[in-house]
C-alpha cells in the first residue's frame, strides 16, 4: 500500500512523540526534551531521548519516529501502525481516491510527453541543425558516451515541437503543462521555452524525466534556462542527476554536491559518479533530506568565491537544525577561479580527488566562514563571535552532538583568540578537534560523552567531592571542552583546598576569571542524576550520595577499569588492615568511606541498578 507522503507528514506532525511514548514509559525532562529508560533494551539509567519528531537511544542506538515506534513497540506492520496512529489523531488514511488517480494519470501522460520531447531533442543534436550544439559539447570535452549517458540534446529553433509531436496526439496544453511551452499573462501559448540551446534532461530519483535545463552556446543571457515548476517538477525537491548518482553512491562513490549541470557531467566523466547539483536555486531542507537518504556525510563542493561562501553559510544554517549523529555535511573548497568542471579540465581527476579528500567538517567550515577576514578582533568582536558559535551549535537538536559542536567550535575559538594571560592548560595548549589525530574524539562515543558531561556537571555543582574523585577524573579521556574545564577545576582545587573550602560559588568565580564561565554554565545545565543541582533537594542529598553517583557514572564509562581499580584497592586495604596492629577491640576492621562508596557503586552496577 502506497500511502501519500504528505499524509504521513501530517500524521507525524499530529502525533506528539513524548505523549505517545509517555503512555508506557515514565518520562523525565532533559532540557527541552524528554528521556526515559529505553523500552527496547534493558537499562536502569535513561539513555533513550525523545525529541520533537524522533527518538534516539544512546545505549542501544535505536531511533525512529512515531510510526516506527508503534511498529517496534507493538509489533505492527507499517500500514497497521499508520492506521492506528491515524485513528488516534482523528485522521483518515487516504484511500486510493479518484482525484489521486487522476493526478497519477496526468503525471503519466506528462511523463509520456516529456519522453517524446526528449527523443526529439536528442535526435536533433545529431542532425545538421544540431551541429553547433554537438560541437559545443565536444569542445567542452564531453565524449559521445557521456553525451549519450546524460541524454544531452539540441532544442532546435523552438518552432517545431508541436508539429513534430502532433502524430502522438500531443497538444499545446500538454506541452504547456509539461513545462516546455511558455504562456503569456492571459495564458495564451507563447512559443517554446528553449531555442538554440543544448538541453539537459532532468530526471527524478527513478530516472523519469521531469523537466529540462538548457544552455546557450555563446555569451547570451540567461546562460541557463530551467523548466518551470510543474506537476512533475519541483526544483526544491530534486537534484540534477539524482538517479545516476544514487546508483553510484550505492556502489561506493562519494556523494558530492556541485553547483552546475556541467560540473556534474564533468565529474561523472572523470569517474566521480556520485555528483548532483541543485537546479539554479539555493540548497534547501528538502534537498538535504534527499542527500542524507543516500549518504550520512555528503560533500558540498561550492565555488570558492564570495558567493560560494555565502551559499555555504546558508547551507550550514539550514542544516544545523537537521543534523544528528548520523547526518552531517562536509565541505570541499576549490580555488576561487575554479569549478569542478574547470578543475578537472585543467588539472585532471587527480586534482579533484585531492580536493575531495581535503573536505572539512561542518564545524571547521562554520568556523572558517565566520572568522574569514578576522585578523585581530577586539574583545567585543571576540565575545560576539563566541556567542555566535555557541548559538549555532544550539541549533542542533541532538544534545550530545550539540555539545560536541560547541566544544569543537569553542576550542577552535580559544586556540585562535585566547588571550595569553588566560588560563593555560598544564602541558601546553589543547589542540582543537580538527587538528587532533583522527579518531582522538571517536574514543569518546556519544553515550560516554553524555556521561562525561554529567560527571563534570556534578563536579561543578558539588566541587567539594573533587578530592574524592580527582585522581580517577584526571585519568579520563575527555573531549577538549571538558578537558579544559577539568584542568581549571583541578588547578582550582589544589589552590583552594584548606582555605575557603571547595564551594560551588568559589569554583564558578574561578572559572569566570579564567574565561570558562559560559562553558561551565552550559555543562552544568546539561542532564544530571536525580537531586543533583536541584536547589530544593540539594540540602537533603548527602555528599556521600553524590560521590557514589559520580562513581556510578565513572563505572558506566569503563566498567572493567572501575572494577579492576576497586578490587585492587579492596585488596590493598585488607592487607593494610591486617598488617597493622590490631585495631581497637570490638570496632572491627573498617574500610575508608570513599572506598565503601565505590564498592556500593560497583555493586549497583553489577546488579544493573540505577543511581
Ligand atoms: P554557473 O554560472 O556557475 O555556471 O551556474 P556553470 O555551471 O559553471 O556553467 P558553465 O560551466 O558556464 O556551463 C551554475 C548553475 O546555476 C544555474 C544552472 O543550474 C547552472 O548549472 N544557472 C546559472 C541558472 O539557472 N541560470 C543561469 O543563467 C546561470
Ligand atoms: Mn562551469
Amino acid at each position: 500500500m502506497a500511502i501519500d507522503a504528505a499524509f504521513l507528514d501530517e500524521l507525524r506532525n499530529r502525533t506528539p512523540l513524548p505523549s505517545l511514548i509517555g503512555r508506557r514509559n515514565k518520562l523525565v525532562r532533559s532540557g527541552r526534551n524528554w528521556k526515559t529508560c529505553c523500552p527496547f533494551h534493558g537499562e536502569k539509567t535513561p539513555s533513550f531521548y525523545i525529541y520533537d519528531d524522533h527518538f534516539h537511544c544512546f545505549g542501544c542506538g535505536v531511533h525512529g519516529d512515531a510510526i516506527s515506534y508503534v511498529m517496534q513497540s507493538e509489533g505492527r506492520s507499517f500500514p497497521e501502525a499508520v492506521e492506528q496512529l491515524a485513528s488516534e489523531a482523528g485522521l483518515e488514511v487516504p484511500k486510493a481516491d479518484p482525484r489521486t488517480e487522476a493526478r497519477a494519470r496526468e503525471a503519466q501522460s506528462l511523463g509520456d510527453v516529456l519522453n517524446l520531447v526528449q527523443e526529439s531533442y536528442r535526435r536533433r543534436l545529431y542532425r545538421p541543425e544540431g551541429r553547433e550544439g554537438l560541437a559545443y559539447l565536444k569542445g567542452r570535452g564531453l565524449t559521445d558516451q557521456t553525451i549519450e549517458r546524460f541524454g544531452l540534446g539540441w532544442s532546435g529553433d523552438g518552432r517545431q515541437l508541436l508539429d513534430e509531436l502532433r502524430p502522438h496526439e500531443v497538444t499545446v496544453e500538454m506541452l504547456i503543462r509539461a513545462g516546455v511551452m511558455r504562456v503569456d499573462e492571459q495564458g495564451a501559448p507563447k512559443g517554446e521555452l528553449f531555442f538554440n540551446r543544448v538541453t539537459f534532461p532532468i530526471r527524478d530519483r527513478r530516472g523519469r524525466i521531469m523537466s529540462f535545463g538548457a544552455r546557450t552556446l555563446g555569451d547570451g543571457q540567461p546562460k541557463y534556462l530551467n523548466g518551470p515548476e510543474t506537476a512533475l517538477f519541483s526544483k526544491r525537491r530534486t537534484l540534477f542527476n539524482l538517479d545516476l548518482a544514487r546508483e553510484a553512491v550505492h556502489r561506493g562513490a562519494e556523494l558530492v554536491v556541485v553547483e552546475g549541470y556541467m560540473d556534474v557531467i564533468a565529474m561523472d566523466q572523470a569517474g566521480f559518479g556520485g555528483a548532483v547539483a541543485p537546479l539554479g536555486t539555493a540548497m534547501g531542507e528538502e534537498q538535504l533530506e534527499l542527500l542524507w537518504r543516500m549518504s550520512p556525510s555528503p560533500i558540498l563542493c561550492l565555488d570558492g568565491d564570495a558567493a560560494g561562501a555565502r551559499a555555504a553559510l546558508r547551507v550550514c544554517e539550514v542544516s544545523l537544525p537537521l543534523l544528528s549523529p548520523e547526518r552531517t555535511i562536509r565541505f570541499c573548497q576549490l580555488d576561487p577561479k575554479d569549478d569542478p568542471d574547470s578543475l578537472i579540465r585543467s588539472r585532471g581527476p587527480r586534482a579533484m580527488q585531492e580536493a575531495l579528500s581535503g573536505a572539512t567538517s561542518m564545524a571547521e567550515e562554520l568556523f572558517g566562514l565566520l572568522t574569514a577576514g578576522l585578523v585581530d578582533p577586539g574583545p567585543d568582536q571576540r565575545a560576539a563571535l563566541r556567542e555566535k558559535l555557541v548559538a549555532l551549535s544550539r541549533l542542533i537538536p541532538d544534545k550530545a552532538l550539540a555539545s560536541e559542536y560547541r566544544s569543537t567550535l569553542l576550542d577552535m575559538f580559544f586556540a585562535r583568540f585566547r588571550r595569553k594571560k588566560n588560563f593555560q592548560r598544564k602541558g601546553g595548549e589543547s589542540l582543537p578537534l580538527s587538528t587532533q589525530a583522527p579518531g582522538a574524539m571517536r574514543d569518546v562515543e556519544s553515550g560516554n560523552l553524555e556521561r562525561l558531561n554529567i560527571m563534570t556537571a556534578m563536579l561543578l555543582h558539588h566541587p567539594d567531592i573533587l578530592p574524592e574523585v580527582e585522581q580517577a577524573y584526571s585519568g579520563l579521556p575527555l573531549p577538549p571542552e571538558l578537558d579544559r574545564l577539568r584542568s581549571a577545576l583541578l588547578d582550582w582545587s589544589c589552590q583552594e583546598e584548606g582555605q575557603d573550602g571547595l564551594s560551588e560559588d568559589g569554583c564558578m568565580a574561578w572559572l569566570e576569571d579564567h574565561g570558562l564561565a559560559d562553558l561551565a554554565v552550559a555543562v552544568k545545565s546539561g542532564p544530571l542524576p536525580r537531586g543533583v543541582g536541584d536547589e530544593k533537594v540539594r540540602d537533603e542529598i548527602l555528599k556521600v550520595d553524590v560521590i557514589e553517583s559520580w562513581w556510578h557514572f565513572y563505572g558506566l564509562v569503563n566498567f572493567q577499569t572501575f572494577e579492576r581499580e576497586v578490587t585492587a584497592d579492596i585488596q590493598n586495604t585488607i592487607m593494610q588492615l591486617y598488617s597493622q596492629d590490631a585495631p581497637a577491640a570490638d570496632a572491627g576492621p573498617t574500610f575508608p568511606e570513599g572506598l565503601l562508596a565505590r564498592m556500593r557503586a560497583l555493586e549497583a552496577l553489577r546488579r544493573g541498578e540505577a543511581v
